[in-house]
């Protein structure tokens, strides 16, 4: 995180101006804010997923430890196929791992509304992916990178938490080693923003709720990017035909896997645009400075039908904060707002790194 930043007394972070608006000049450096990191990127992939995928492949600052994968989006099967496909289209070196093929507590309610049967918006013949892996679970890779890296592994979550709680529950002790957590899902209700699957819970959060409690409920520098920052920069066509002509094939996958989800999202919002929620979560931790955050603890909700998977998010100096039940929780932060048009030109610039290599 860029040592400049700074937290004001309303506990929001501050950036110099110049800073802020960086990102936005083509010819500025990419990389000026960033810092070198080791991360494991767990996911359901998922159309978002695959664009987070890839930007976490290329970013310089970025070194891809591992791919886990988890039920969410689309099966296990399938979420874990869909990111070897991913890995053998554009060559990427870091292993995919399979993980958790239900949530913690049993049910997994398959969801194919949103990404398409395959989960990858239907767009391609995958049925010649080698579907070989390495012979770990997710959570074990999980537990035994960050073991072997101690203080080095920032762990980026962009599908429900199952894996995460299960590594928790194998050995808690993990917890300590991890150098941070950034977890898509969620909302904190900053910018009105609540749920996307019911009217409080967030997909994520929703498919898995006793495991992001325990993800939330544990003492490790955790960022939460939720829906009150990832639906504030909407991808519309215009968008990936750019993208196409910028990025070349890179572009036009992202584009092809887009149709059904865009398609998804005009029914069900009224709005013909996709939403890059994951890459918003790795973009947090590329480019802390086009984000503004909130200091908070946060309890997930497990309990009843109608705020089951809410995010409820206390601010750390409200009052509220030392009551019984939020006293013991850890202080964490959530995104509050983001820059968007420095997240669609940093998001470009970075699927434009792929032109140059050989697809
Ligand atoms: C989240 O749910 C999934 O549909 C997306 O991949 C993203 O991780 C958004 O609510
Ligand atoms: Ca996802």
């Amino acid at each position: 995180m860029s040592n400049e930043n700074h937290i004001n007394r309303r506990g929001v972070l501050m950036v110099p101006l110049m800073t802020a608006f960086l990102p936005l000049l083509s010819s500025s450096p990419i990389m000026a804010q960033t810092t070198h990191r080791k991360i494991i990127l767990d996911v359901d992939t998922g159309v978002d997923d695959a664009a987070a995928i890839l930007i976490a492949n290329i970013a310089p600052s970025i070194e891809l430890l591992g791919i886990t994968t988890v039920n969410g989006n689309t099966n296990i099967y399938n979420a874990t196929r869909n990111s070897l496909f991913i890995k053998h289209k554009f060559s990427i070196n870091a292993p995919v791992i399979k993980g958790a093929d239900k949530p913690i507590n049993g049910i997994y309610v398959e969801d194919k509304k949103f990404h398409g049967k395959d989960g990858l918006g239907d767009a391609y013949d995958m049925s010649a992916t080698n579907v070989s892996i390495p012979n770990i679970t997710a959570h074990d890779f999980i537990l035994k990178t960050v073991n072997d890296n101690p203080g080095d592994v920032t762990i980026v979550s962009v599908g429900p938490s199952t894996n995460l709680a299960l590594a928790i529950q194998k050995d808690p002790s993990f917890v300590k080693n991890v150098h941070s957590v950034v977890i898509m899902g969620g909302a904190a209700g900053f910018n009105g923003q609540m749920g996307n699957v019911s009217p409080v819970a967030e997909f994520n959060i929703f498919t898995d709720p006793e495991a992001s409690d325990i993800v939330m409920a544990a003492d490790w520098p955790l960022t939460m990017v939720g829906l009150d920052v990832t639906y504030s920069a909407p991808t519309y066509d215009s968008y990936f035909d750019e993208l196409i002509k910028s990025a070349g094939e890179a572009g036009q996958f992202l584009k092809n896997i887009n149709q059904y989800y865009i398609n998804s999202y005009e029914k069900d919002r009224g709005v013909r645009a996709s939403n890059q929620h994951d890459s918003m979560a790795l973009m947090y931790l590329l480019h802390p400075e086009i984000f503004t955050t909130r200091r908070g603890k946060i309890k997930v909700s497990t309990e009843s039908v109608f705020s089951r998977g809410q995010t409820i998010f206390c601010p750390e100096n409200h009052s509220f904060a030392s009551q019984e039940g939020w006293l013991e929780r850890p202080v964490h932060q959530a995104c509050a707002t983001v820059n968007s048009d420095a997240f669609l030109n940093l998001f470009r610039r970075y699927i434009n790194m792929y032109k140059n290599k050989e697809i």
